[in-house]
């Protein structure tokens, strides 16, 4: 019988679970034991685990129904072979990319939360690393919502912020997109500022990205300052976990109650990571009355 066990890697979120081999089937007791650790952690680190696409595809789905990567700046999936696996690369064969995101930096950001259902999860599985650089990085959204001043807990509740479709996280514009010169005009899904986490149901602040973000109701000024102040508390280092790529590491993330970033790397390395991402349910706002008497009876 499969002994998992889980150690955290930061106080707040991140964990590596050992003693499990992804390309074996894992029972019920072991899934539930993941369920368990991933919603304690957050993000789940796997190290030497080394998948083909068919085992990353049929790991992944042990969490849910698959969610096909959004539209990348190319317009065709990067596999034909299998269209529901992204793949994040720098590398370029022939002159063409492999894949998204490039070797620069990923600012800090959600995925796809410019639809109404973004995903649940995503996966992300090394299967090529640069010596140096690119190091992807988590922030707690629980953690960053319970820290706020109860000023700006009152001024955000039953907020809602556009969340822009047109750029990903490497600055590239999507495919269909043109530019956005201002926010409020920004194409994309409304969601709350607080989210209550459909599983949990805790509070978590849901961000987005920064970039032609927009705090509806208000004047932009308005909007733009109180954004800044909530992306520099929600990225601090404190709240953060950081991660180290090692060959065939495999990192499972929630995606509504963590942001993710990543390091720029040097582009005559080559990163090759293949990816896939769970369907999630409709966002839905945190109501503080409600969670209160949730609690009291
Ligand atoms: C992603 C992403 C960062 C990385 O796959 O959504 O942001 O480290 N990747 O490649
Ligand atoms: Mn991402």
């Amino acid at each position: 019988m499969t002994r998992i066990s889980v150690t955290p890697l930061q106080s707040s979120l991140g964990a590596e679970v050992s003693g499990i081999d992804l390309r074996q089937p894992v029972d019920d007791e072991v899934l539930a034991a993941l369920r368990e650790a991933w919603a304690r952690h957050l993000v789940l680190r796997f190290r030497g685990q080394a998948l083909s696409d068919p085992e990353l595809l049929a790991f992944s789905r042990l969490f849910g129904e698959l969610d096909p990567p959004g539209p990348n700046p190319y317009g065709k999936p990067f596999l034909s072979e299998f269209p529901e696996i992204n793949v994040i690369s720098n590398v370029k064969v022939d002159g063409v990319p492999i894949g998204n995101l490039g070797d620069g930096e990923a600012v800090w950001h959600c995925d796809m939360t410019y639809v109404e259902r973004p995903p649940r999860a995503a996966l992300l599985h090394a299967l090529e690393i640069p010596p140096g650089g690119g190091d992807t990085f988590w922030s707690d959204m629980y953690l960053a919502y319970e820290t706020l001043p109860d000023h700006t807990k009152a001024l955000i509740s039953g907020r809602r912020a556009i969340h822009d479709a047109t750029y990903n996280s490497a600055g590239m514009m999507r495919k269909g997109m043109k530019e956005v010169t201002d926010p409020r005009e920004a194409p994309g899904a409304h969601h709350p500022l607080v989210i209550a986490h459909p599983d949990t149901r805790r509070p978590a602040l849901f961000l987005g990205r920064r970039r032609n973000s927009y705090v509806l109701g208000m004047d932009l000024a308005e909007s733009n300052a109180l954004l800044d102040t909530l992306w520099e508390h929600a990225t601090r280092p404190e709240f953060t976990f950081r991660q180290e790529w090692q060959l065939h590491d495999l990192i499972l993330w929630d995606n509504r109650c963590t942001l993710h970033r990543r390091d720029a790397f040097d582009p005559n390395a080559s990163r090759i990571m293949h990816r896939t991402q769970i369907k999630g349910p409709a966002i839905e706002a945190f109501d503080p009355a409600s969670a209160g008497m949730a609690l009291e009876s």
